[in-house]
């Protein structure tokens, strides 16, 4: 990793300021003050883990003091807060995946906050509005920092939510170790201009095929998240009926078995697991993508049968999405592309010295300091669809940063309508995504995996 010096940025207490403006903005819940709570402390770390046979691996990052980051865990419509305290030498952020934030909280540098150089902290707060699975991971210099291990999953509790007899949090993501189990190269550009340069080693919660306890007979609520830098999954359980209650934070209109269920990197899944009712019995959760198939991880049944069924699950109450109004909306036209344009890189937090994609014809690698216009500037309240096109030969999980879509049509397949923040656009594709541009400030769009992103594959909205 690169030493930076500090700049003539605003410091961490007048960052720290920035936050309660942040805040007292969103603070639309009675007694907030009052109900301020104790910052959750993530500290960035290198470390040694033990991901691969060949031994611990050296320059592992984490938040905390040893494994991988935590889960963490808030409440839908309560306060969270966190103090991120930068403990390595590179500067980064903390862009919390998926969850509706006020644009100061969103963590992507120089579009909204300065960099949190070592030994400094920033002060992230909000509230969730919406509760699902989510996940959190810097924004500045990701390639590097999040395929050393920065990223974690973030669950969003609804007091509302029926009642599991178990949940299991899972944290997908690969490596890219040598032999030795010590990191080489991150990407391969002749990758980068493909698919993204996959990893050597794969994990769940940095750990291969790990197994988990869940009553037997029980309902057990199963939350993956792709956090991985490049691959894309697709998911079957054995073993046991399963079915998909939730993607990327949103219930789904209707449950259906995960039946080779794709899912890209940004991604996440919720299942509802019925155990068998044998102890001892195996549950396994794969990926049954490409070549090399692979269990993810497995649930063992224990104890006495509890008998529970399926259909006895209420529906996941939907979250407070604003719906777009297709009779005023606005359109906007979005088309992936790839370019072989050459831009310099920056070096900090910035471009890996390639341009090999882009958006609307413009290669942008995203958390530069001189950024490109936005893609388009949006009316505050205001209904849109945009309509992406996708014209590679790759597939592509775009992200939209600060307001959820709602996945309206597709040209090549059936959507039954979910409401999501990263949409998986495959080769060909063309696909409506309605919106209302209800969230100020400007917010990034981009591919998550996370080469395409660096190389190009990257803009924003400004909404005002
Ligand atoms: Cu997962 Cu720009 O983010
Ligand atoms: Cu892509």
């Amino acid at each position: 990793m690169t030493v930076f010096t500090r700049r003539k940025f605003l410091t961490a207490t007048a960052a720290a300021g920035a936050a309660g403006i942040g805040l007292s903005a969103a603070g639309k819940f009675a007694g907030w003050a009052a109900a301020k709570p104790e910052p959750l402390v993530l500290k960035t770390a290198g470390i040694e883990a033990k991901l691969a046979e060949a031994g611990p691996t050296r320059n592992v990052l984490t938040y905390g003091e040893a494994g991988p980051p935590p889960v963490v865990r808030m409440r839908k419509g309560e306060p969270f807060a966190a103090r991120l305290v930068n403990g390595i030498d590179d500067p980064t952020t903390i862009h919390w995946h998926g969850i509706r934030v006020p644009n100061k909280m969103d963590g992507v540098p120089f579009l909204v906050q300065p960099y949190v150089y070592q030994g400094d902290h920033f002060d992230y707060a909000f509230t969730p509005p919406d509760a699902g699975t989510f996940w959190y991971h810097p924004h500045c210099n990701t390639l590097e920092q999040m395929g050393h291990g920065l990223t974690g999953v973030i669950v969003v509790e609804n007091p509302n939510d029926p009642a599991f007899d178990s949940e299991v949090v899972i944290n997908l993501r690969d490596w890219r170790l040598g032999d030795d189990g010590q990191f080489i190269e991150q990407f391969r550009p002749r990758d980068a201009a493909k698919t993204g340069t996959y990893g050597t080693v794969r994990t769940a919660n940095w750990l291969d095929q790990p197994q988990y306890d869940a009553p037997a007979g029980g309902l057990v609520r199963l939350r993956a998240a792709i956090t991985d830098v490049t691959r894309i999954y697709a998911f079957r359980v054995d073993g046991a009926a399963a079915a998909v209650i939730a993607l990327d934070g949103n219930p789904v209109p209707q449950r259906f078995a995960p039946d080779a269920l794709q899912l890209g990197p940004g991604q996440r899944l919720e299942l509802a697991i019925r155990m068998p009712d044998e102890e001892g019995a195996i549950v396994s959760l794969r990926d049954v993508r490409g070549t090399k198939p692979k269990v993810l991880a497995t649930l063992r049944a224990v104890g006495k049968s509890l008998k529970r069924d399926l259909r006895d699950l209420r529906p996941l109450e939907a979250n407070p999405v604003a719906e777009a109004d297709p009779g005023s909306a606005k359109h906007i036209a979005l088309a992936l592309s790839a370019t072989a344009e050459n831009v310099p890189g920056d070096g900090i937090c910035g471009s890996l010295g390639y341009s090999f994609w882009a958006i609307n014809k413009v290669p942008w690698p995203g958390d530069t300091p001189d950024p490109t216009a936005p893609l388009a500037e949006l009316k505050l309240g205001q209904s849109y669809v945009i309509d992406m096109e996708n014209l590679t030969p790759h597939s592509h999980p775009i992200h939209l940063h600060g307001m959820s879509f709602k996945v309206l049509s597709s040209s090549t397949r059936q959507v039954q309508p979910p409401i999501s923040d990263t949409y998986l656009i495959q080769p060909d594709e063309k696909v409506q995504l309605g919106f209302v541009a209800d969230n100020p400030g400007d917010w990034l769009l981009h591919c998550h995996i996370i080469e395409h992103q660096k190389t190009g594959m990257t803009s924003y909205f400004r909404v005002a």
